[in-house]
């Protein structure tokens, strides 16, 4: 038999509805909140990645899937949805007619991680880009919003984490001192954090391994090389985020796995998910739509992982499951074909039906239907029809009652109050 992919799951129904039920509210607060639904490609040419994302972040370097078109162009599954959604702000210069603009996507992404429990190769993610706007307001009202999001589903656990990455210029001079920490440390640290150290010394605050963890512990804080404005920003992002009543905790070393960020970076954490415990991160990207050649725009999102949402929801799929409204019990000849016409007659009034098609008796039908958790059953048999009308069986209270054949659709949908 053929198996799926290592790290790819399939989502079906019995899950699925608690799926459903958080795109559903995720759509209707970010709309509240003047988002506009984009919908990208899932391909997009390699480079677009690797020049957003960073060379050498471990996305790029290691977990991407890419490969050749036929033609020879290098094209990659996206591994996240922010440099697709500001190569498109781009490439049909959106700015043009406001640069102010708000957009949520959800979708899969790709990523050839090594997986385990809330971390999968194809998973799913939710993500609010805002671009045009520089004030610290909008960092604030994104960490509310995602808040927000967590409370209407239930996650009770869900605690900000930020930092400010601050601006390339400020940027400089902690970088020269975290290459001088890194080269103090050097028998400590992963070949991978060597190699990076003197280009890009910030990704060894983000390394997984253990051993560079402990080697960062007391490496230099970012929040004390910030120039005035930048630690203006930051410090009227905590300030606003006092006063909506969110706690937050003040990660120093938090820069996130990905390079394009500036100013205020997030991670959501919580306790429920074991070791992948961010459930949504984000932060500020100013310069990154004019390197990819658009205008000087400033830029700031998140991204929430939906595998791991639905993990820690309190919403109970349970309470979500889709079960018949009706099932028709058709027992003969003649009624097969009558039950049949009702039942596609059933579905075009919006009541769920359900029906069996092969004959079988009404013991079996009545147990199916109890499966199935329909909440009444229509007993239609040959002898009912001679005499004009059938059963309706009230699943709850088991109380019967007859229905004329005549408007059926209509005498039943009045009868169960849909
Ligand atoms: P990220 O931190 O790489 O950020 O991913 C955001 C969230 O996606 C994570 O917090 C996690 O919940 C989920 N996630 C990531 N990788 C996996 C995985 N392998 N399996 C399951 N869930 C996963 C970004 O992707 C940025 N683009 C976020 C952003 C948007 N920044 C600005 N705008």
């Amino acid at each position: 038999m053929i198996q799926l992919i290592r790290g790819f799951k399939d989502i079906l129904p019995g899950e699925v509805e608690l799926w459903q039920y958080i795109e559903k509210t995720v759509r209707s607060l970010f709309e509240d909140f003047g988002f506009k639904e984009i919908r990208l490609p899932i391909l997009e040419r390699t480079e677009l990645f690797a020049r957003s994302i960073g060379e050498d972040t471990d996305i790029v370097e290691k977990e991407m899937y890419t490969f050749p078109d036929r033609n020879g162009d290098l094209i990659t599954l996206r591994p996240e949805a922010t440099a697709s959604v500001v190569r498109s702000y781009i490439q049909h210069k959106m700015y043009a007619k406001d640069p102010v603009q708000k957009f949520y996507s959800i979708g899969p992404m790709f990523r050839r991680e090594r997986p385990q429990k809330g971390r999968y190769r194809q998973f799913y993610q939710i993500n609010a880009e805002v671009f045009g706007i520089d004030s610290p307001f909008i960092d604030a009202q994104l960490i509310f919003l995602a808040m927000k999001l967590f409370s209407m589903l239930e996650v009770t656990d869900a605690k900000p984490h930020i930092n400010s990455l601050g601006c390339p210029k400020c940027r400089l001079n902690f970088k020269e001192s975290l290459s001088a920490f890194l080269s103090s440390v050097t028998e400590k640290i992963c070949q991978d954090c060597l190699r990076r150290s003197k280009k890009n010394p910030l990704r060894a605050l983000d390394c997984k391994n253990s051993s560079c963890r402990e080697a960062m512990v007391d490496a230099p804080a970012i929040t004390d090389y910030l120039c005035s404005e930048c630690s203006q920003h930051f410090e009227t992002v905590k300030h606003v985020l006092e006063k909506f009543k969110i706690p937050f905790v003040i990660d120093k070393h938090l820069v996130r796995g990905l390079d394009y960020y500036t100013r205020t970076t997030f991670e959501i954490q919580t306790g429920s998910l074991g070791a992948q415990n961010a459930v949504a991160g984000g932060g500020r990207y100013d310069g990154l739509v004019k390197a990819l050649g658009g205008p000087d725009q400033p830029a700031i999102g998140f991204a929430i992982g939906l595998d791991r949402l639905a993990e820690i929801t309190g919403i109970r799929n349970k309470d979500l499951l889709q079960k018949p409204d009706i099932y028709i019990a058709a027992l003969g000849e003649k009624s097969m074909p009558l039950a049949f016409e009702w039942s596609c007659n059933f579905g075009l009034e919006g009541i769920r039906s359900e029906m069996d098609l092969s004959n079988k008796s009404l013991k079996s039908q009545m147990k199916r239907a109890d499966r199935l958790k329909a909440s009444y059953v229509l007993i239609a048999g040959d002898n009912e029809l001679e005499e004009g009308s059938v059963v309706l069986r009230n699943m709850t209270t088991k109380k019967q009652i007859p229905i004329p054949i005549e408007s059926l659709v209509e005498k039943v949908k009045a009868e169960i109050k849909l």
